[in-house]
């Protein structure tokens, strides 16, 4: 069982957003998946309530029983957890992160955004978990490759000495209008755009993980 962690310090960057596309993804590739939610705002767990379909499983987990958590899940033979966890939630987010085989730091691509990273890759590279930064909500790539926006942001993230992930998730409305009634944007619009960023990104991660 491999387990992945969603985190960032700041609030709307797309923790959950991503948690719950990733844990879909997976599903959908014949995993058996099991998405935690350690967020109070509990948003994943309101989409998993809205869903109609089992998989992925969701529980909410807080603190130390985390760790009763994902063996709970090694003893039901889950293949992969994917944590989201809360913004502004230090030891929370660093408890995960010991926990996870890969840690995931989504940003968006915005100064402010990329300002505010260091403290999460500082609380990654402390642990020496393996760890990648996500762009997300990136203007959509053009015909001669990425936006100006997102070339400058990897450029800006190099000073992190973290991998900055070569699948940018773009800004769509697929992605929010999916959520709504329970569905991932994989399900909601199977050829779309923004499901193959997904499918790209869980592919890209599948392979970190080794799965
Ligand atoms: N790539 C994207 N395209 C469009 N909307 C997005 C994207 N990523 C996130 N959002 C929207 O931004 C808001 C914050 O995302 P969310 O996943 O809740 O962030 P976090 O969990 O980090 O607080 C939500 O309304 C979500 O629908
Ligand atoms: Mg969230």
């Amino acid at each position: 069982m491999k387990t992945l962690s969603m985190i960032a310090q700041k609030g709307g960057t797309g923790k959950t957003t991503l948690s719950i596309h990733l844990a879909v993804q997976a599903s959908l590739d014949s995993l058996k998946v099991l998405l935690v939610d350690i967020d109070p705002q509990a948003s994943a767990t309101a989409w998993w309530r809205r869903r109609r379909e089992a998989e992925p499983a969701l529980v909410q987990s807080r603190g130390k029983k985390l760790e009763q958590v994902l063996k709970a899940a090694a003893d039901q033979d889950y293949d992969l957890v994917v944590i989201d966890t809360a913004p502004h939630s230090s030891h929370e987010s660093s408890a995960s992160a010991h926990l996870s085989d890969q840690v995931c730091i989504p940003t968006r691509p915005a100064i402010l955004d990329l300002d505010a990273i260091g403290a999460s890759t500082e609380l990654v590279s402390d642990i020496g978990v393996a760890a990648m930064i996500i762009l997300n909500s990136c203007p959509p790539p053009h015909l001669f490759g990425e936006p100006h926006i997102v070339s400058e942001a990897r450029q800006a993230l190099s000073v992190y000495g973290l991998p900055v992930c070569d699948v940018a998730i773009s800004q769509r409305a697929a992605l929010g209008h999916a959520l709504i009634d329970g569905r991932a944007v994989t399900e909601f619009e199977r050829k779309g755009k923004a499901a193959r960023e997904i499918d790209r990104l869980w592919r890209l991660l599948k392979e970190e993980l080794g799965l």
